[in-house]
């Protein structure tokens, strides 16, 4: 499974780099100007994102600001031609770049994402919220496809009446089984969307969609929000996972590792000790 850094902050980045577990970037244009601004105007925005590319062992995926085909086939060439020197840049097309439901720009995505991906330009399809969308994406040539879990969690909660903020936080777990469970013991009516159980749910139900005909296309596990559901998708045999750095920080705290760091370091002989000491 690859890691990716879900984060526009070049410190976490390279502190991530650092412990030899990152595989690649992803940004959005609201992550880059906050990281941007903190600068008060030291660095440009491409200056920074230049930054970004070099450092990073893999794919960096940099987003157009969506709108009709044309126009995301002309920013992400831009996008490509412009950083593509300093390292490895995909390019984040909306599969779906539409404002409103049913509107003309409903397939403009795909559109741009085959226009892109026939250059050798490779895209990261996002904003992926159902398993059908995951399908067309792969058919248009998307290289990535990235399943926003952690929204659909979120989805499904609000449905089910739960208040962010209220009754759930943004970085909690959200276990789907007992309401599968009831629905399919009980026959319980209960919240999913549209036979879609969950943010975990949804990744599985692409990863298998993409092994029933052999797809190539990566699937990236996006708006992953705590360490459970890393290790969820890790389990379903996840491509990618883009994480926030304080998830990765997470998968590595466990209270008893603590505990026994704490006993070995108390144990310590002093001949042991001396052993480190001598040349
Ligand atoms: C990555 O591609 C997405 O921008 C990101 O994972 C979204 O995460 P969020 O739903 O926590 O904002």
């Amino acid at each position: 499974m690859k890691i990716f850094i879900d984060t526009a902050e070049i410190e976490e980045i390279r502190t991530a780099i650092s412990w030899g577990v990152v595989d690649g970037v992803t940004t959005n244009p609201s992550l880059i100007k906050k990281a941007v601004d903190k600068r008060q105007g030291k660095v440009s925005m491409a200056e920074y994102i230049e930054e970004i590319v070099k450092i990073t062992p893999g794919p960096v995926s940099l987003e157009v600001l969506g709108g009709t085909a044309d126009e995301m086939v002309k920013q992400g060439k831009l996008l490509y031609k412009k950083f593509c020197p300093y390292g490895n840049v995909a390019i984040k097309i909306p599969v779906n770049p539409s404002l409103q439901e049913n509107d003309s720009l409903q397939f403009d995505g795909l559109k741009a994402t085959r226009h892109l991906s026939n250059e050798g330009i490779p895209v990261n399809a996002t904003l992926i919220m159902a398993p059908e969308q995951a399908l067309l994406a792969a058919k248009a040539g998307a290289a990535y496809a990235s399943a926003f879990a952690g929204r659909i969690d979120d989805y499904i909660r609000i449905k089910m009446g739960l208040k962010l903020g209220t009754d759930f936080r943004k970085d909690s777990y959200f276990d789907a089984e007992p309401a599968r469970k009831d629905y399919e013991t009980k026959n319980v009516e209960t919240r999913q969307d549209n036979g879609v159980w969950s943010g975990v749910d949804l990744v599985a139900r692409i990863l298998r969609i993409y092994q029933n005909y052999g797809f190539k296309t990566e699937v990236i596990a996006a708006s992953i929000r705590n360490p459970r559901q890393a290790r969820e998708v890790a389990e379903l045999g996840i491509h990618i996972a883009t994480l926030p750095f304080e998830v990765i920080q997470g998968m590595v705290t466990h209270v008893k590792t603590v505990e026994g760091m704490r006993s070995f370091t108390s144990d310590i002989v002093p001949p042991y000790r001396d052993l480190f000491s001598r040349e």
